[in-house]
């Protein structure tokens, strides 16, 4: 497994400079976009979709992963892979048929991921944690960003992390809400390796901001 990253999440940039957003992220060092798709029913808001991924496609290298907050993602997973992502993340309280969708989502030459929502138990998807790329901990309700990390989530991360561990799964685990300098450091030590950070990124100066966040993750 790699190191620990952070992993910008496009919802808290100025939607006005995209692109310069995408370049400031990219010059900080990371290597990840996190682009949370929402559709008013799964998750309370509407955010944005394939054709605003397929116009940034065109700004730099960063790797796409596509968190779609919607119900029966399924419906678009053409869409997204034609918009040019690297990875579809799909909730797996979302999916008719969870395991399908993944597979669905590797067929199209892409890397899959599943999502939990804060109180969806880890049990719900010990099935198919061996065929993802990622895990995704959400640690704030899907919704919307600059939300409160729920105290206690490093448990259920731990506890995750126990578990591929012991199957000798190496898959790494996304951990979503609520990530600043003060989280950062505890869902790094509880085992996570992507960090999604919205707020604590695109708040003021984003290269500022990730270098503080990794500054955070060292040992004093
Ligand atoms: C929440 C989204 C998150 C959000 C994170 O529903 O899935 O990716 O953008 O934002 P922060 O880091 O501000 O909690
Ligand atoms: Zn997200």
């Amino acid at each position: 497994m790699q190191g620990v990253e952070i992993v910008p999440s496009l919802l808290s940039a100025d939607f006005s400079q995209l692109g310069r957003e995408l370049r400031s992220v990219e010059r900080a060092g990371c290597r990840r976009l996190h682009l949370d798709i929402m559709d008013g029913r799964f998750a309370a808001h509407i955010t944005f979709g394939a054709p605003v991924i397929a116009s940034i496609r065109k700004v730099g290298r960063l790797f796409f992963q596509a968190h779609l907050m919607v119900e029966r993602p399924e419906r678009h997973l053409t869409d997204f892979a034609a918009a040019g992502v690297n990875c579809i993340i799909v909730h797996e309280e979302a999916c008719s048929n969870t395991a399908k969708t993944i597979r669905r989502i590797k067929r199209l030459g892409l890397d899959a991921g599943v999502a939990l929502r804060p109180k969806t138990p880890l049990k719900r998807i010990a099935g198919i944690a061996g065929c993802v790329d990622i895990i995704l901990i959400m640690t704030v309700e899907p919704g919307s960003s600059g939300q409160a990390f729920i105290p206690g989530s490093e448990k259920k991360i731990r506890r995750l992390k126990a578990f591929l561990d012991k199957e000798g799964l190496d898959v790494p685990i996304g951990v979503d809400g609520g990530i600043n300098i003060h989280t950062a450091a505890r869902v790094k030590e509880a085992g996570a390796t992507y960090l999604i950070a919205g707020s604590a990124v695109f708040r003021g100066q984003a290269g500022k901001n990730i270098r503080a966040l990794y500054r955070s993750l060292k040992p004093c």
